[in-house]
């Protein structure tokens, strides 16, 4: 006899984008902890190490406030390296994408796009609970500002 699948429940769902975004944040992390450690011959290195600490702080706040969001609404929030990679929406960066400046504001520009876009997917499906809807508000902000910034401070200004 055939199992019978039933289709995910809206809190399962949740569950899931919350986790996608965990894991893509933790790789994100990663990335720009990278770029803090490893730009060279970059005339205003110490403002670019530090908005990079910046960024990967932020980073750190949202993946905590993500992770009990997962526990509240009663799932287990992704903590293993192999599950981060499995799950991201971003790739590790490559090491010439932490060295170079432009680089490496190129990649953060790119993940932080790919974020966007999965935080505004669960703001639109998360009507239903309203404590995540207004957090994933939150992010939008937090992460429209960024992309702006990175575009901002690149030559290319797309
Ligand atoms: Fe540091």
């Amino acid at each position: 006899m055939a199992l019978k699948r039933t289709p995910p429940t809206d809190r399962e769902k949740l569950i899931e984008g919350l986790n996608v975004l965990l894991a893509s944040l933790k790789v994100q992390t990663n990335n720009l902890y990278a770029v803090h450690w490893n730009l060279e011959k970059t005339p205003s290195f110490i403002t670019f190490h530090n908005y990079f600490g910046d960024l990967y702080e932020l980073n750190e706040k949202h993946q905590d406030m993500i992770a009990e969001f997962v526990r509240i609404y009663n799932g287990i929030p992704l903590f293993t390296m192999t599950e981060f990679l499995e799950k991201s929406t971003i790739m590790e960066a490559e090491f010439d994408a932490t060295n170079d400046l432009q680089m490496a504001l190129s990649k953060a520009k790119v993940d932080t796009r790919v974020i966007l876009a999965t935080v505004r997917e669960i703001f639109r499906e998360t009507e239903k609970f309203p404590d995540v809807n207004d957090y994933m508000a939150e992010m939008v902000a937090d992460y429209g500002k960024r992309n702006w910034f990175l575009r901002s401070s690149m030559d290319e200004q797309d």
